[in-house]
């Protein structure tokens, strides 16, 4: 068989020459990066076609004791380890948005190519870095921002760079499918859920970013964005995370036949006009079980990618966690070592459609509604017709006795996202409704 890996470009290294790796952070990720960049050392050397040795390790806390790394290999000076004329890859596993964005400008100007697992920093500042890696002639990866192990971004940026994508949807936060799951499945408290997926290192280091969904949003953004060849940004993203939903909202929803599941959903959207805009939206929803995404369990991840000429695509793996996280950030390592020994760049992000970003109000939805009523005669009529007046038809309505009135649970038919947020602001205005429990969206 003819082996091709022997080819060197203008820009390369040569053959047999190593590639120097400056890794930046070893928590939960940066850890298992470093055990098997060691583990697999000799099948890298072959892959990449030279031997990838790492120069350092950049730490908050050089003097705290770690197993199995040699200490002159710690330095609190990652700018310095950067800088270094022996690295050619910079692998930036430490997390936050202005200090990583500082050490990968830095780097993708020195000439490094990039590797981040960090999707809060590709969200926020995507353009920048892309311009910057595109300016020095370098790679900048970030499989692993994304569902971790799931190899959703390489999917998009290669597999299906030939085809039109019409929607992105699933679940792409461990911590977040970790909880629901153990509320349901155990009957877990939302406190406990949290603290485990804490504790097994699926959590980002303020779990804020979890729980109130703003890394599904960041997620989202990079979906969209390479989905659409358009620049979507965190703040392009409705974002509501789950720290409202309360064990009765998974009970009742447990009862109507649905699990509950933080999904991020990426659209593409044709006006009357016949002009298209992309939406990105992260939100608890409703998912019959029967659903392939409600049996997703634990911090599993799931993706649907809809494409015009592909049709329906799911992926699933595992979503956090040490080890499925450095599968994806090595990858990433073999593919810029290789490309720093025989030259070549990965394919680039392209957002050349540039489509507009729709308001969230236009998006079509449909809503499970929960409320305490009184339970008097006609307040069905009354309630029905809130509905009615908006053009929004009833798909179900539950009525179950409450301890304080009546309890009851309708499921509307699709109607814009404005049009169902003023229905829930109507009913909250009526004599009749004590109180609107919770407002969860239907898939
Ligand atoms: P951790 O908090 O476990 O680790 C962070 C590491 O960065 C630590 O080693 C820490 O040093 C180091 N660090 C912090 N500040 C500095 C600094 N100023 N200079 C040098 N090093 C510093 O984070 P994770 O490993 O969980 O996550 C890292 C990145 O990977 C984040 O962007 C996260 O979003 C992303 N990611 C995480 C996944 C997961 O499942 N955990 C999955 C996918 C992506 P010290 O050891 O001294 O404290
Ligand atoms: N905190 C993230 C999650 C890590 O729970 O999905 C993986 O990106």
């Amino acid at each position: 068989m003819t082996e091709h890996h022997n080819t060197t470009y203008g820009n390369g290294k040569g053959e047999g020459q190593p590639v120097g790796i400056a890794l930046l952070g070893l928590g939960t990720v940066g850890a298992e990066v470093f055990r098997l960049l060691n583990e697999y050392n000799a099948d890298f050397t072959q892959r990449v076609g030279g031997p990838v040795e790492v120069r350092g390790v950049a730490v908050s806390d050089a003097s705290k004791a770690r197993e199995g790394i040699a200490p002159e290999l710690l330095t609190e000076d990652a700018h310095a380890l950067i800088q270094r004329e022996d690295v050619d890859v910079v692998v930036e596993v430490i997390g936050g948005i202005d200090y990583p964005r500082e050490l990968v400008l830095a780097a993708l100007r020195a000439g490094k190519s990039v590797v981040t697992a960090n999707k809060a920093l590709v969200a926020a500042h995507a353009d920048e870095l892309a311009k910057a890696a595109d300016e020095a002639g370098v790679d900048l990866y970030f499989e692993a921002a994304v569902a971790a192990a799931i190899p959703v971004v390489g999917m998009l940026r290669r597999s299906l760079a030939g085809d039109k994508i019409q929607r992105i949807s699933g679940i792409v936060n461990g911590t977040t499918n970790f909880i629901l799951d153990a509320m349901e499945t155990t009957g877990a408290s939302y406190e406990d859920a949290l603290a485990e997926a804490t504790r097994l290192g699926y959590a980002e280091a303020d779990p804020t970013a979890d729980v109130e969904g703003h890394d599904a949003a960041s997620k989202a953004a990079i979906l969209a964005s390479l989905g659409f060849h358009t620049r979507v940004t965190f703040d392009d993203v409705h974002c509501e995370g789950i720290s409202a939903i309360t064990a009765e909202d998974i009970q009742a929803a447990n009862q109507a036949g649905y699990s509950i599941k933080l999904l991020a959903i990426c659209e593409r959207l044709t006006g009357e006009d016949g002009k298209e805009s992309v939406n990105a939206r992260v939100h608890p929803t409703l998912v019959p079980k029967e659903h392939p995404l409600a049996s997703v369990s634990k911090s599993f991840n799931a993706i649907f990618v809809e494409a015009e000429a592909a049709g329906s695509l799911m992926f699933y793996g595992n979503g956090a966690g040490g080890n499925p996280t450095a599968s994806a950030v090595l990858g990433d390592v073999v593919g810029a070592s290789r490309n720093k020994v025989h030259g070549g760049r990965a394919p680039e992000e392209n957002t050349y459609a540039n489509l507009p970003v729709a308001d969230f109000g236009q998006t079509q939805t449909r809503y499970h509604i929960d409320m305490q009523v009184k339970d008097r005669t006609g307040v069905l009529a009354v309630i029905s017709s809130v509905f009615a007046e908006q053009g929004v038809s009833l798909r179900t309505v539950r009525q179950e006795e409450g301890k304080d009135g009546a309890r009851l649970i309708v499921v509307t038919h699709a109607a814009t996202e404005s049009v169902l947020d003023g229905i829930v602001r109507a009913l909250e205005g009526l004599d009749d409704v004590h109180a609107v429990n919770s407002v969860i969206r239907l898939s």
